[in-house]
């Protein structure tokens, strides 16, 4: 029998519990041995639970018993999950974790102290939730070079855009509608602004470049500017507006991008509606494959954290290497990154074109939707030199990259 703590009864965590209670046989087939939940850490009391009894709110129990061998953190924030963890992988405990924030910047010192305590650090929840990307990238994913994962890694947004785009509601509508219904949180700063999905590409590309991707250097922009306006472009050009995450390998190196991306209809993300997240990958040998599910929620996160105590017993006294070492992948600056761009503009179009061309050589108009602008596309250029062009020019309401 394996014994495991959980560190937080939040939503998570709750998750975690249920799945350990609810699926007890088929973990213990697939363990290959009893999965015992023997304490939760949490500052409340949860009385007339079947936890009751399991609550403990000193830390230090958990790590001094020799008894647990499996902890999990699903607390969230930095804070203190990262000195508590640190402790119990330092003790030889294993730990698995939902927590995108500690991964991405953790991530790999704490994968070294699990190497050289020879126990495992897990995280598969940590990026698009109930989907199994992490170890796909990990264990399967192991005979190509990745040139490209992209993906839609965060529901709330993905939740708002569908519904502006589906009903040709303004954003703060939407916002306002995602709040009421519990996905977007009162501060949406961290999933609109795409700060969200910048941590979970960053964890991405550092699994498929062995190194530490800084979360700090994903170029990050995020829906806030997205309008009605701009959906009803997107319906005459054929294309829909996504947040999308990106990290591709160029001849030139690395660059990691988060953006809303105007995608054609037909390509695999442009079908991912509502709160599902979505991870495609090109392998140089493999081509292309995508994971598609379920990206946030309390029972297809816990599944995941939970398919990770199944690994972690499984590798009792093994640590299972991923191959993400400590020193940093330095991305190329995302100046030199070709886009191609929706530019939203006030005026008229046909006194505007013959400068347009000249900067930025060669555009199409798009049809008219609103009186007294117009909208056009771009042909591929450098990020740097569209910023020159469109900075040259007065009238822009929005520009969006897109890729047709
Ligand atoms: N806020 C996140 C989302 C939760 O909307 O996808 C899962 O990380």
């Amino acid at each position: 029998m394996v014994n495991v703590a959980v560190l937080g009864y939040g939503t998570v965590g709750s998750g975690v519990v249920e799945v350990l209670s609810r699926n007890a046989s088929v973990l213990c087939r697939n363990a290959g041995e009893e999965i015992n939940l023997k304490y939760v850490l949490d500052l409340k009391e949860f009385p007339g639970t079947p936890i009751e009894k399991k609550v403990v709110h000193d830390f230090n129990i958990i790590l001094n018993d020799s008894e647990v061998s499996v902890i999990v953190e699903v607390m969230g924030g930095v804070n203190p999950a990262y000195s508590f963890v640190k402790s119990a992988l330092l003790q030889g405990k294993s730990v698995c974790t939902s927590n995108k924030e500690l991964v991405a910047k953790h991530g790999a010192e704490l994968l070294g102290i699990a190497k050289e305590r020879n126990t495992n650090f897990f995280f598969e929840a940590s990026v698009a939730g109930g989907i199994p990307i992490i170890r796909p990238l990990e264990q399967c994913i192991t005979a190509d070079e990745v040139l490209e994962v992209s993906g839609i890694l965060n529901g709330t947004t993905n939740f708002i855009l569908t519904k502006m785009e589906k009903e040709g509601a303004s954003y703060s509508d939407v916002l306002a509608q995602a709040q009421s219904l519990g996905y977007a949180e009162r501060n949406p700063e961290a999933d609109v602004e795409g700060f969200d999905a910048g941590r979970k590409i960053a964890i991405l590309s550092s699994i498929v470049s062995g190194q530490q991707v800084n979360f700090e250097d994903v170029y990050t922009e995020g829906i806030t500017a997205v309008t009605a306006e701009d959906f009803a472009y997107a319906a005459k050009l054929g294309v829909t507006i996504k947040l999308v995450a990106k990290s591709c390998v160029t001849d030139t190196g690395m660059y990691v991008m988060v953006t809303p991306r105007m995608l054609r209809y037909g390509k695999p993300l442009a079908s991912v509606h509502d709160v599902v997240n979505a991870v495609c990958v090109k392998g140089n040998m493999l081509g292309d494959v995508m994971f598609y599910g379920a990206g946030a929620g309390k029972l297809p996160t816990a599944s995941a954290v939970v398919s990770d105590i199944v690994d972690a017993v499984r590798n009792r006294g093994h640590h299972v290497n991923n191959g993400w070492a400590q020193d940093k992948r330095d991305l190329i600056p995302i100046d030199e990154v070709e886009n191609c761009f929706y530019v939203r503009m006030e005026g008229d179009a046909s006194e505007k074109l013959p400068v347009l061309e000249e900067l930025f050589g060669g555009v199409t108009l798009c049809d008219n939707v609103c009186e007294g602008e117009f909208a056009f596309v771009t042909g591929a250029i450098k990020e740097a030199e569209f910023a020159k062009a469109a900075n040259s020019l007065k009238g822009i309401k929005n520009r969006i990259r897109i890729e047709l």
